[in-house]
C-alpha cells in the first residue's frame, strides 16, 4: 500500500514516529513517502494537507496520513480537494468506521490530542479496515454527488 504522510511543526514528532510504526508492519506492506515538514522546519498546515490529499487524489497514493496539533485543519483543508474523504480518529472504532463507512482515504490526527502508542492502535484500525461497500456505498456515493454538484457552481 502506497502512503503519503505529512505534518506540520506540530505533528512532526507524531509523524515520525508514525512513520517507523508503519515500515513496522510485517502483515502488510506499506510504502511510506513523506511530504514533510522536514526536522526543524515550520509550515502552515494547509500546505502540506493540500499537498498530501492532491497526491492521493492524483492516484499517486493509495492512502494519506496528516498529523498537526489537533488533526482538524489538515481534515478541513483535505476535504476541500475534490475526491478525498479525510476524517479525525482519535480512537479506533472511528477509524475502524472511517474506512468501513466512510471509505476514508486520509487520516488526521492530533498530536496535542492522542499519545504516540494509542496513536499507532488507531492507525493500525484504519490500515487494516477497507470499505465494506454495501449499504455504505450509495451514501458515500451522495458525497461525490454533492461535491460535484458544487464544483460545477464554480465560476
Ligand atoms: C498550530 O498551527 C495548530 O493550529 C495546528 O497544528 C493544528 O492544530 C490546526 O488545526
Amino acid at each position: 500500500m502506497k502512503i503519503a504522510i505529512g505534518s506540520d511543526d506540530a505533528g512532526y514528532p507524531l509523524k515520525e514516529n508514525l512513520k517507523t510504526f508503519l515500515l513496522e508492519q510485517e502483515d502488510v506492506e506499506v510504502e511510506v513517502h513523506d511530504l514533510g515538514v522536514g526536522e526543524g522546519e515550520t509550515t502552515h498546515y494547509p500546505l502540506i494537507a493540500a499537498a498530501v490529499a492532491e497526491a492521493v487524489a492524483r492516484g499517486d497514493f493509495e492512502r494519506g496520513i496528516l498529523v498537526c496539533g489537533t488533526g482538524l485543519g489538515m481534515a478541513i483543508t483535505a476535504n476541500k480537494i475534490p475526491g478525498i474523504r479525510a476524517a479525525t480518529c482519535h480512537n479506533v472504532y472511528s477509524a475502524e468506521r472511517a474506512r468501513k463507512s466512510n471509505d476514508a482515504q486520509v487520516l488526521t490526527m492530533g498530536a496535542r490530542v492522542i499519545g504516540p502508542e494509542s496513536a499507532r492502535t488507531v492507525l493500525r484500525a484504519w490500515l487494516l479496515s477497507e470499505f465494506a461497500g454495501g449499504r455504505s456505498a450509495p451514501k458515500v456515493a451522495k458525497i461525490t454527488e454533492i461535491e460535484r454538484k458544487y464544483l460545477k457552481a464554480l465560476p
